[in-house]
């Protein structure tokens, strides 16, 4: 009942027209104060105080540059759902009597035809296939962030050597902004990154518990971190970075839709010029991770999908140690994307 209690909470702070419009508005791109108020006709004094209730809730956030005050969403997946829920882009579909007949019979729940607990429903659009895989990641990984320690899980490493090895080479300055996708749970990056001294790094994962684990271990020094709550599939990147950086995310892509929505985020989330390092299993690597199928990726391959826009720099092997001493083959991609 108590986690009822929050979420009827979180609708009613949601529960309002300026509100509603401004998240309508963030949903399609980060916005300055100036901005929205001349879209939504409100006061400016008015908009300030409405995205600052949005703020204290964690749902938007915003970077200053100058007297300009920009916002963006913390939690796009948020958003998204909201917007299919107000927009009822969710099917109603009637259970047939005699499916009411069995359910009152049997008194269990009643089984909606066509609805998403059915297998294999064909014709179903993308906006509802869609929603099912995201919701599914976040509680399998939550599931895992909660039952496991760190070194029960088999991507541990105590240091990112072959991240590392790349970021040495590409000499970035210590204002870079750097997004480390799917780096949560007990990634040493983001730490390492904060103790060379790097200022401007995000650290976006499906899982509010890898994010937690996260900021825990990095105590005090979470603060100076921007956290993303989203599934990197949903993402729409507030800003463009000067690094991506992503191990043992995409692998979990098997789904050609979910790799072309990858794309599109990262397309959108990179500074022209700049660079992304993907890690995922090689060809020889495990065909799973964490219980889940996964794709193996050669540097060939990985540089068609991502296609346009991508250029392959290099690529380089890494055989990882599972905390149990399991050697698994990695490759770390490294492209430059020029639009
Ligand atoms: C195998 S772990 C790797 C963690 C970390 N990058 C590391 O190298 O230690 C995969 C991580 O990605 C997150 N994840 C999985 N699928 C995701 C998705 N579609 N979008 C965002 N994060 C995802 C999981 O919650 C988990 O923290």
């Amino acid at each position: 009942m108590a986690q009822m209690q929050s979420h009827a909470e979180l609708l009613r702070l949601l529960g309002h027209p300026t509100r509603l419009a401004l998240l309508a508005e963030l949903a399609k791109g980060p916005k300055c104060v100036s901005d929205m108020q001349g879209m939504l006709d409100v006061r400016q004094a008015n908009v300030s105080q409405h995205l600052a209730i949005l703020r204290r809730e964690r749902i938007v956030d915003y970077h200053e540059a100058g007297k300009l005050r920009c916002y963006y969403l913390v939690r796009p997946g948020l958003v998204d759902a909201l917007d299919k829920f107000l927009n009822g882009r969710y099917p109603a579909v009637r259970p047939t009597a005699e499916e009411v007949r069995r359910a009152a019979r049997s008194r269990t729940e009643c089984s909606i035809p066509g609805g998403s607990h059915q297998r294999g429903r064909a014709g179903s659009s993308r906006v509802d296939r869609a929603a099912a895989p995201g919701m599914g990641r976040a509680d399998h990984w939550n599931k895992v962030y909660t039952e496991k320690a760190d070194k029960d899980l088999s991507w541990y490493q105590g240091r990112p050597t072959g991240s590392l090895a790349i970021m040495d080479r590409l000499g970035l300055s210590k204002d870079a902004a750097i997004i480390d996708v799917g780096g949560g749970g007990p990634s040493a990056l983001v730490g390492t990154l904060l103790k060379r001294g790097f200022t401007d790094i995000s650290v976006l994962d499906v899982s509010s518990a890898a994010l937690e684990r996260c900021r825990k271990r990095l105590a005090g020094r979470a603060k100076s971190v921007t956290w993303l709550e989203s599934d990197v599939t949903r993402f729409v990147p507030p800003r463009q970075y000067d690094l991506w950086h992503d191990r043992a995310v995409f692998h979990f892509l098997t789904d050609s839709e979910d790799r072309e929505a990858y794309v599109a985020a990262i397309s959108r989330g990179l500074k022209p010029g700049a660079h992304a390092i993907i890690a995922t299993f090689a060809p020889e690597g495990p065909p799973k991770c964490s219980g889940l199928d996964v794709v193996r990726w050669g540097p060939t391959a990985l540089a068609e999908t991502l296609a346009g826009g991508f250029s392959l720099v290099e690529c380089l092997r890494e055989t990882h140690r599972t905390p149990w001493g399991k050697p698994q083959a990695f490759a770390y991609c490294l492209f430059q994307f020029s639009p």
